[in-house]
């Protein structure tokens, strides 16, 4: 491995005033999404299956019971629940628990949306909490737990593993429920246990710009059987799979209808999709995890530049996306100039974190009339409540998606030499 950038030795014009960018325009990046070797037979077979729903008449084995089967055999649990999207992976997980409307919730600052209005949508209010300036994701030293929340929602942020074992034991002394949601850490690994599997339910979002991807697409896993058949029938109004083999055209869902569901179902050719991509993820992790060691190590030359790292308990990273912080930023810059710049010098698209969620202008509770209630006893709760840290990796951090990732070490070093110049830059080479 080379140990040394290219970095010019002194200051260059940035691409995005007009200078050469590091890397020459006709050096591509790897495409993303990309499909798995089976993807285009399964889809296929789905096609002239005769079934694309699980709610359709028994045709054969559904892809959806085959991805439900791989996903928690790879993840290592004992039941898996397959959705439409991540927030109805959330959605049905905290409806599982059977919490009082307007139950208190922890939520981290800095999470997508879907994290805290899933909460909502299922008739309690987030709470939202700092996040570690070092990990991105929240702490059990950091939890509010003087409001009395009944669970907490801890998401592994971007590439980075929260230390969910601390959060259980600190939760479990308040007899509150600990869910993870895994959306971005698809095979991260905490001591050798799956992110999504330490938490009394782990949730997953399959959506196109994930690890595991079938365009659209979620699922909730958990140990507890009896939280397994409450989910199946929180996902397919009230349905729960038969536990006697369907004949063709007879249904595979029976009513059970111990809770009210909703239609929160996985189609099948997602499902088939899923399944073909499910075995090229832990090759695209060996190669994205490495190329991020060999970047890590490159910043540690630039000064005032980090790459969030995993604690030494994180034993397998999942790159969702890699958030690059400036710790000090160029004089007048921002970080989303910084972005900004970074894209141009290197043709791939590099952004700011989304900002905190108590100033997110997508976290709108109160336009639903469903959720008024709630939207006001969350603004009552935030009056006073900030993030300083949240603030800061929002402020100071530059993402890019894993898929930057899935090239060679070349690709490294033009990213490091493109931070380099970029965080060098000031006066005129802007
Ligand atoms: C942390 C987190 N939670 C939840 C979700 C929601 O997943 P979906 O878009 O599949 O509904 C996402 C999606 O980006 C996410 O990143």
């Amino acid at each position: 491995m080379s140990t040394l950038s290219r970095t010019a030795s002194r200051p260059a014009r940035l691409a995005v005033a007009g200078g050469n960018p590091v890397r020459p325009p006709d050096r591509g990046w790897p495409a993303w999404p990309q499909p798995a070797p089976e993807a285009a037979s399964a889809l296929t077979s789905v096609l002239h299956s005769g079934r694309w729903a699980i709610s359709s008449p028994h045709a054969g084995e559904l892809y959806e019971r085959r991805f439900a089967r791989m996903f928690r055999e790879y993840v290592g649990v004992a039941h898996c629940v397959p959705v439409d999207h991540g927030s109805s992976a959330l959605v049905i997980a905290l409806e599982s628990l059977g919490l009082d409307y307007g139950d208190l919730v922890l939520v981290p600052a800095l999470t997508w949306v879907a994290t805290a209005s899933a909460v909502l949508r299922a008739g309690l209010v987030p709470v939202l909490t700092d996040v570690s300036a070092q990990t991105g994701c929240v702490e059990a030293d950091g939890l509010d737990l003087d409001v009395g929340p009944r669970a907490v929602i801890v998401v592994h942020w971007s590439s980075v593993m929260a230390d969910v074992p601390a959060i259980v034991s600190t939760m479990d002394s308040r007899g509150g429920v600990v869910i993870e949601d895994a959306a971005q850490a698809h095979g991260a690994q905490w001591l050798g246990r799956h992110a999504g599997t330490i938490g009394r339910l782990g949730c997953f979002s399959m959506q196109h710009g994930k690890v595991l991807t079938g365009g659209e697409g979620g699922a909730v896993v958990t140990d507890d059987e009896h939280l397994a058949g409450v989910l199946e029938e929180l996902r397919a109004d009230s349905r729960r799979y038969r536990s006697d083999q369907a004949r063709p055209g007879e249904l595979d869902l029976t009513e059970t209808a111990t809770v009210m569901g909703a239609n929160f179902c996985l189609d099948e050719f997602s499902a088939a999709l899923l399944c073909a991509q499910l075995g090229t993820l832990d090759e695209q992790h060996e190669i994205r995890n490495r190329n991020y060691a060999i970047l890590g190590k490159l910043l540690d030359a630039v000064p005032g530049v980090r790459l969030l790292g995993p604690r030494p308990d994180q034993t397998r990273l999942s790159v969702y996306e890699a958030p690059i912080v400036f710790d000090t930023l160029p004089e007048g810059r921002s970080n989303a100039d910084l972005a900004r710049a970074l894209t141009a010098e290197l043709g791939v698209r590099f952004y700011p974190p989304r900002e905190p969620l108590d100033r997110s202008q997508l976290l709108r509770p109160a336009t639903k009339p469903a959720l008024a209630p709630l939207a006001r006893r969350f603004n009552e709760l935030h009056r006073d409540r900030r993030f300083p840290n949240a603030e800061l990796l929002a402020g100071h951090a530059v993402l890019t998606h894993h898929s930057t990732f899935l090239g060679d070490e070349e690709d490294m070093v033009d990213i490091a030499d493109a931070v380099a110049k970029v965080a060098a830059a000031a006066g005129d080479a802007w």
